[in-house]
């Protein structure tokens, strides 16, 4: 690839979050299902997660998460050429929860759509901005993560119960000045392992019914112990094509922020870029797994604390249902 390939054409300009009041901790779970606080920290790393109330919905955090975005990028609604949400949650299957955010902000010009990649969405939407503004079909983008998946989990089910929270985190990307932005982005995905991960009801092969209902066919299922593998694996690798698309060495990179969805996982995939504590984001201890909210919620909070600084060279890899994956290395 070329010097010119390299050179970021986007970047981003701000961020933000939505994230509910409401915490749900260990010891609470404690009280519904056979578990413990010690197992679920010591396996996951969660301590907390945040939840939303009844009677709201994906697109009332997606708006708190875009407006505080826009304001941090010096921009207006008005400004914006596409919103793109990753979820597996919207308010409804259609319309999409991006058109719902277009409305509410006031996004006049702007087209909008879902992508539905699981917790990998908020990086294929990163993937999707960077192309649509490199190839100038777009200016001004933003990119929402959000997910309500307390609203598709079995609360009967230890195994998936414990993990999940609600959030929302945005971006908005435009031109790069020239230095910072988007060095290189790589999404992949593997359509035959579905099964591992997945929502059987509530499409057009089982749509609602008494029957989908009572079968518990409307929550999440998950074999963990599999996932678990693939998610390191499929991540490395993912970490591994981003920087060697940018030809960057793993040695020169500042700091990694990855999917929440479990401490060991994060571990692992720092291990094996060699990467030290110090340079490795970790908030799962306070949202448990967000899905495709998770890694704009850290990005975000990583900002707005100071620990990813301007001039650091970051790197955003997600992994998820689907499977999908994917990375993003950014200049800041
Ligand atoms: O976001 C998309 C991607 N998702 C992920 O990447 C998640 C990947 N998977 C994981 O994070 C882990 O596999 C889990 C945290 C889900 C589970 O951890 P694990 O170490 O793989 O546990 P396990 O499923 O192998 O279960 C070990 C034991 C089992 O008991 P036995 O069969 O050994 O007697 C489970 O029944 O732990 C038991 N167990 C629990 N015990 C207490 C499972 N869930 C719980 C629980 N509390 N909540």
């Amino acid at each position: 690839m070329t010097a010119e390939a390299h050179k970021p054409k986007s970047m981003i300009l701000g961020t933000g979050s939505g994230i509910p009041e409401k915490i749900v901790t260990n010891q609470d779970l404690e009280k519904i299902v056979d578990t413990t606080d010690e197992w679920i920290r010591e396996r996951s790393g969660i301590e907390r997660r945040h939840i939303l109330e009844e009677g709201k919905a994906n697109s009332d955090l997606s708006i708190i998460a875009a407006e505080q975005a826009l304001e941090d990028a010096g921009l207006k609604a008005k400004d914006l050429d596409v919103i793109i949400v990753g979820t597996v949650t919207p308010d409804s299957p259609f319309p999409s929860t991006a058109c719902r955010v277009q409305a509410a902000i006031g996004a006049v010009k702007a087209a909008a759509f879902d992508i539905s990649a699981a917790c990998s969405g908020f990086l294929y939407g990163i993937k999707l901005a960077d192309s649509m503004i490199r190839s100038g079909s777009a200016r001004y983008v933003l990119v929402i993560g959000a997910e309500i998946l307390t609203r598709i989990t079995d609360w009967e089910d230890r195994g998936t119960c414990v993990l999940f929270g609600d959030g929302a985190g945005a971006a908005v990307l435009g031109p790069s000045d020239g230095t910072r932005g988007i060095l290189s982005s790589y999404f992949k995905s593997d359509g035959r392992l579905a099964h591992l991960l997945h929502m059987e009801a509530g499409g057009s092969r089982y749509p609602a019914t008494h029957e989908t209902v009572d079968k518990r066919m409307h929550f999440i299922r998950m074999e963990g112990r599999e996932v678990f593998k693939h998610a390191v694996r499929t991540m490395s690798d993912a970490a591994t094509h981003a920087l060697e698309q940018a030809g960057i060495h793993p040695d020169d990179l500042d700091f990694l922020i990855t999917h929440q969805a479990n401490i060991r996982i994060i571990e692992a995939i720092s291990k094996r870029l060699k990467l030290p504590k110090d340079k490795v984001f970790i908030n799962i201890q306070e949202y448990g797994n967000t899905s495709a909210a998770s890694i704009p919620i850290a990005l975000n909070q990583a900002r707005r604390e100071g620990a990813l600084k301007d001039g650091f060279r970051c790197l955003l890899v997600a992994f998820g249902g689907g499977f999908t994956w994917g990375s993003a290395l950014i200049q800041f």
